[in-house]
Parts: C-alpha cells; structure tokens; sequence
C-alpha cells in the first residue's frame, strides 16, 4: 500500500458542454491535514462531491484508501461513503427529529456495529467533543458550535481514515468555529485521521499541514 489515502489523477467533470474540473492531480497522505482553498466558482464542491460519490466525472482517476471510486458498482460505492470516509457540512446535516446520542449513533448502526459497542463510543465521543452534557438534547435546542460538535463526533463514529469538509466553519462565530478546529485537529491527531477540509478562512488553514488552492478547475501550484 502507498502511504495515501486519496489519490486524485488527471480528474475531469463537465456539467454538460462545461468543463468545470480540468484534469486534477492530488494526495492526500495517511493522517494528513490539507485546506483547500479558491475562488467561489472554482470547482471545491465539484470535486467533493465527486469524492464522495455523489458525481461522476468524465475522466481520471479517484482511488481512496485502496479503493477505484470509478470501477466500483453501486454498493461499493455505499460501503466506501459508510466506512472509510467521514462528511462534515457547513449546515450540519444532523437530523432535526433525533439526539444529539441518536445522530453520533447512526453511523455506527449503518455499518453493524454492535450496541454495546455503540454506546461505548458514543458516550467517549459525547465527551470528547464536550457535550455529555447535552446527549439528550435536539439540534434545535443546541448552539451552532455545539451542534457542529455533534456533526464532528458523527464523522469519526465508524472510525473512517478521511474526513470530507465543506466549510466546516462556515456557519460559526469565530469563537465556535475556534473550538471545532481544535477539536478537528486533536481528533485528527489522535486518530490518525487525514483531514480535506474546504475553506476560506485562514484559521483553518492553520491546523493543516498544507494548503491546495484552486482555480477555474485547476490545482495551482504553491508560488
Ligand atoms: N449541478 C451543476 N450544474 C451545472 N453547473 C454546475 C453545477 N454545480 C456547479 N456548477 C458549476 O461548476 C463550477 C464550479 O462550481 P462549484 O464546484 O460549486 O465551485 P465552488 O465550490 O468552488 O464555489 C461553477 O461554474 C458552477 O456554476
Ligand atoms: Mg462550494
């Protein structure tokens, strides 16, 4: 095995005659931490949600963890998103009717993971991202940051080797929005977990261990 977790080779995606990604190149090593920043426009989303699974692109390779995103059928493509990767939005995404416990959970029920076992994790991820506190609580009843919190012990219930961000602190003041890269960055840290977190903003910048920058669908080279 190479020492990377995501491999992104000579990646093209058009919406209709448009090209919008002109043939990337990129790794991301095991554990590492990389911002990807760029102009709105720029293609960040596109190439995310090519990662992800959710787009498919017209040429080029993506391979994640050992595994060709684009020779793989329908439900490796759902094992891949359930078990390796993790998402953070810059919405949150947690869902309204559940507990703050309920959402962390999730994922671990989508891949098996056995209840005893859940629970365990759960409870240490609640404490680790500083909300025990507020297991029971709903998103509506949690701030921003704290439900933000709950979206980044959501990502590493199944213990995933990337996390996937998009603007992660897009939505938070600058005080919760210190707090989840921190966080981020511990648990990155402690895990082993390498970080592509989408940003603008210069403090995410500084828990990464580098910065890919964007242009018109291009990968520019560091001056
Ligand atoms: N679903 C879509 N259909 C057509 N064009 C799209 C679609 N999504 C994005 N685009 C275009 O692709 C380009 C890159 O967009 P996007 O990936 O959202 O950039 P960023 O996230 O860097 O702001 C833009 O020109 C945008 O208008
Ligand atoms: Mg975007």
């Amino acid at each position: 095995m190479s020492g990377q977790i995501l491999e992104v080779s000579g990646l093209k995606k058009r919406y209709g005659a448009v090209e919008v990604l002109h043939g990337l190149d990129f790794a991301v090593a095991a554990g590492e931490r990389v911002a990807l920043m760029g102009p709105s426009g720029s293609g960040k989303s596109t190439l995310l949600n090519c990662l992800s699974g959710i787009e498919r692109w017209e040429a080029g390779s993506i391979v994640i963890d050992g595994f060709d995103l684009g020779t793989a059928d329908r439900g490796g493509l759902e094992r891949l998103r359930r078990e390796a990767i993790g998402y953070i939005f810059q919405a949150f995404h947690l869902l309204p009717t559940l507990s703050a416990y309920e959402n962390v959970e999730l994922p671990g029920q989508l891949i098996g993971m056995l209840a005893a076992e859940r629970g365990e994790r759960v409870a240490e991820l609640l404490e680790a991202v500083g909300l025990s506190h507020r297991a029971g609580h709903r998103p509506d009843a949690l701030s921003g940051g704290e439900r933000q919190r709950v979206a980044l012990a959501r990502a590493i219930m199944h213990r995933p080797r990337l996390i996937l961000a998009d603007e992660p602190t897009g939505s938070l003041d600058s005080r919760a929005g210190a707090q989840v890269l921190d966080l981020l960055k511990q648990l990155s840290q402690d895990h082993g977990i390498a970080l592509l977190l989408v940003t603008h903003d210069p403090a995410t910048t500084e828990i990464c261990d580098r910065t890919v920058h964007m242009r018109d669908g291009r990968i520019q080279e560091a001056p």
